[in-house]
């Protein structure tokens, strides 16, 4: 990293204390890189100055706790950001209620950085954005009389792993000018075991375009689970015995639910980038948004709901972390309450004190729907007595 030295920082990133942006931050510190974690949150700061991780991010805390009050430190002072050579953007880009890409924040953002901001630096956007958005802030920038270098250079981690990931994934680069992309280049070798060139324009699209294809898949499998499940038949089974020496078919997940801050927010900004001709995309909303929709009509047809007691195992959005944002274990239990039906949770992750234990929900429960598989419930044994819902295959196993 020859040329950083002339600040104090080699790296500052914005919304720095983020499931995207700390972990980042971290594995840059952990390469020697000098990073400054700037956010506006000073709980988070307060904790990962202690050295502990305000989410659960496997092996990051033992990183973390190394690098800390050495390489890393945290700042809740713009200030800061006009002493780093990189500054790396990882703020939460999310979308409306009308599921249209929600902007404002992120032009507010520059709005304010501007008087932090000088020629000399090089500013990598790592949020996913919505197409066009990296060309949008230069023209904002120019016409502020600023001349940074501006990178696009998405993050592809799967949330929880980021560690492991960060050093194992190849890193798309995409500069809007030359010297642009050769300083986002310079940066992820430090990191990335590969750096792949493309086009700004390329670069943002395969982004949205990876968490679409998962979106998709995923949507492809529920709709498979709901068709069977319909007609009487038990898909686990169905999808075992059809992957079962067949190759071509080998890449069939299980069903379950389709959730979480980035697939179906990116899925629809792609679909809003289109004017709503993503039919695709669209299809695949409907599809695994109203898996709880079918789940509890599947329900009614078989229980009063208002007599029974339903218990929701799981209620993360995904596996063995403590992220509940747009998980759909909660818009079932919505669903559930509509119907008048008495709901437990619980959660192996989750602090709520309205939860119980998976014993007392398991105990309790007339019906168990199993909302995420936590590896914690694949010891347990399922009251054969009772009705399970079980889209993961968890309870059958071959
Ligand atoms: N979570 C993932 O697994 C993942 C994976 C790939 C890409 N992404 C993308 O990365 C981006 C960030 O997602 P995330 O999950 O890390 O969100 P997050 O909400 O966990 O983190 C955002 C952070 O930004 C901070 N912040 C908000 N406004 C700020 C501001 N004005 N100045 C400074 N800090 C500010 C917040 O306090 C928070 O700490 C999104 O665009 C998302 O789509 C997320």
């Amino acid at each position: 990293m020859a040329g950083v030295k002339s600040k104090k920082y080699d790296i500052v990133v914005i919304g720095g204390l983020g499931h995207v942006g700390l972990p980042l931050g971290i594995a840059f510190a952990n390469k020697g890189l000098n990073v400054c974690l700037y956010d506006i949150d000073p709980q988070k700061a307060k904790e990962v100055m202690k050295g502990r991780m305000p989410f659960i991010e496997y092996g990051a805390e033992e990183v973390l706790k190394k690098t800390v009050g050495k390489k890393l430190t945290t700042s809740l002072d713009m200030a800061d950001i006009a002493k780093a050579k990189y500054i790396i953007v990882a703020i939460g880009t999310p979308v409306d209620e009308y599921l249209s890409p929600k902007l404002k924040g992120f032009f507010d953002l520059f709005e304010k950085l501007k008087t932090h901001l000088d020629d000399s630096q090089t500013i990598i956007v790592r949020s996913t954005v919505y197409p066009k958005v990296c060309k949008q802030i230069e023209t904002f920038l120019k016409k502020n009389k600023l001349h940074c270098k501006i990178a696009y250079c998405p993050e592809r981690i799967i949330q929880g792993y980021s560690i492991k990931e960060l050093n194992e994934l190849p890193q798309i680069v995409a500069g809007l000018t030359p010297a642009a992309e050769k300083d986002a280049i310079k940066l992820f070798s430090v990191l990335s075991p590969k750096v792949i060139p493309v086009r700004i324009g390329e670069a943002e699209l395969i982004k949205l375009f990876a968490n679409a294809w998962r979106y998709i898949m995923f949507a492809v499998t529920n709709q498979f689970y709901m068709l069977s499940t319909a007609h009487g038949e038990n898909y686990d089974n169905i999808r075992k015995a059809l992957m079962d020496g067949y190759g071509r078919a080998a890449s069939i997940p299980s069903a379950g639910f389709t959730a979480g801050p980035c697939l179906l927010k990116d899925t629809m900004q792609l679909a809003s980038f289109t004017s709503n001709n993503f039919q695709l995309g669209i299809t695949a909303m409907q599809i695994n948004e109203g898996l709880p929709d079918f789940i509890v009509a599947q329900l009614r047809q078989e229980y009063d709901l208002s007599k029974l007691t339903v218990g929701i195992l799981g209620m993360t959005f995904k596996a063995d972390i403590d992220d509940i944002r747009d998980s759909l274990s909660y818009r079932l239990r919505k669903l559930l309450l509509f119907n008048h039906a008495n709901v437990l949770c619980s959660d192996e992750f989750v602090k709520d004190s309205s939860f119980v234990s998976k014993e007392a929900l398991l105990k309790k429960s007339d019906i168990i729907i199993i909302g995420v598989v936590h590896s914690a419930y694949k010891k347990l044994s399922f009251p054969k007595s009772k009705k399970i819902v079980d889209l993961w295959g968890l309870t059958k196993k071959s």
